[in-house]
């Protein structure tokens, strides 16, 4: 367990992960995490990141959100990147569910290139939430609550919810009556998107996948699954309400045309470049 080791361990760890010249700013306990959490700030070549960080089980180092420190409203993170294609899959963002706020990458994303889109902000971590205002720029209020507590109470609707539940023995326990929350939270013309970590390894992302397919597809719905080919890593899984833009976005040359939407509505940096590369798009959770 990790709550066995010395804070020494721990920045020892996180030097062997991100490289002795990084720079370890802050590492903490938290109550509803679960783990230790750090954040550190290191570079890739010309690049400077900041990225919050956990420990999973044993000394496993997990990065949890990243911040590029010259551009911060920029992605960092691949399955972000893919995630963000669910408000260009939403007939009109208006308001967007934030669900796992993390180091607030997502949130500066829509308060950046989506400016008329109000996002709500949920995490049920109160440490988590301070890092990301004193180290991650988040400047809103978020609902210090249980993911599933908030759904089950709330009686807005979202053009866009987009769910990235992680604590550090992988994602939250997430069943059918949540994702029947989560779409009876959206507005006619809304879009889902999950993300999906270690998907080929951990045996629950399967099942805990295929239970928000099938609540999906009860209500005529078709849920559209995206990871790069080879990576093994995120796959994002998406649930658009109207039919044709689901039956469009449902091929790579469908989604391809919903990342270009993006790019030219939004003005995304590199006309988003790269974020489809080596994308398998597909109907069925993937076997890859
Ligand atoms: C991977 S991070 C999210 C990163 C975020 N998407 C971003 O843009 O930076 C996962 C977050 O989910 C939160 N979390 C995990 N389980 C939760 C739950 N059941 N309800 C609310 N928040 C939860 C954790 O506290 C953590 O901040």
């Amino acid at each position: 367990m990790m709550t066995e080791f010395s804070d020494e361990r721990r920045r020892s760890l996180i030097l062997d992960y991100f490289g002795t010249d990084s720079h370890i700013r802050v590492v903490r306990h938290t109550e509803t995490f679960g783990a230790p959490v750090f954040v550190v700030d290191f570079d890739r070549g010309l690049r400077h990141f900041r990225t919050l960080g956990s420990f999973g089980a044993g000394a496993q180092v997990t990065e949890q959100s990243s911040m590029d420190l010259l551009y911060p409203a920029r992605l960092v993170f691949h399955y972000e990147r893919l995630m963000s294609l669910a408000l260009a899959m939403s007939a009109r963002p208006v308001n967007a569910l934030l669900l796992g706020v993390g180091g607030a990458a997502m949130w500066r994303f829509v308060r950046a290139y989506l400016p008329d889109c109000a996002p709500t902000l949920v995490d049920s971590d109160e440490t988590i939430v301070a890092i990301a205002r004193r180290w991650f720029h988040l400047k809103q209020p978020v609902v210090l609550d249980a993911a599933q507590r908030f759904l089950a109470a709330t009686s807005t609707r979202y053009d866009a919810i987009l769910v990235d539940l992680y604590g550090p023995g992988g994602p939250a326990e997430i069943d059918e009556s949540f994702w029947a929350r989560c779409l009876d939270a959206l507005t006619p013309g809304g879009c889902l998107a999950n993300n999906w970590a270690d998907f080929t390894v951990n045996a629950r992302v399967r099942t805990m996948a295929e239970s928000l397919s099938t609540v999906a597809r009860s209500r005529g719905l078709a849920p559209i699954f995206a990871t790069r080919r080879g990576f093994r890593d995120n796959l994002v899984q998406y649930v658009p309400t109207v039919p044709e833009i689901g039956a469009d976005a449902a091929t790579f040359d469908g989604l391809n045309r919903v990342l270009e939407r993006l790019v030219r509505e939004r003005h995304i940096p590199d006309r988003g470049q790269g974020i489809l590369e080596n994308c398998i798009v597909s109907t069925r959770f993937p076997i890859v």
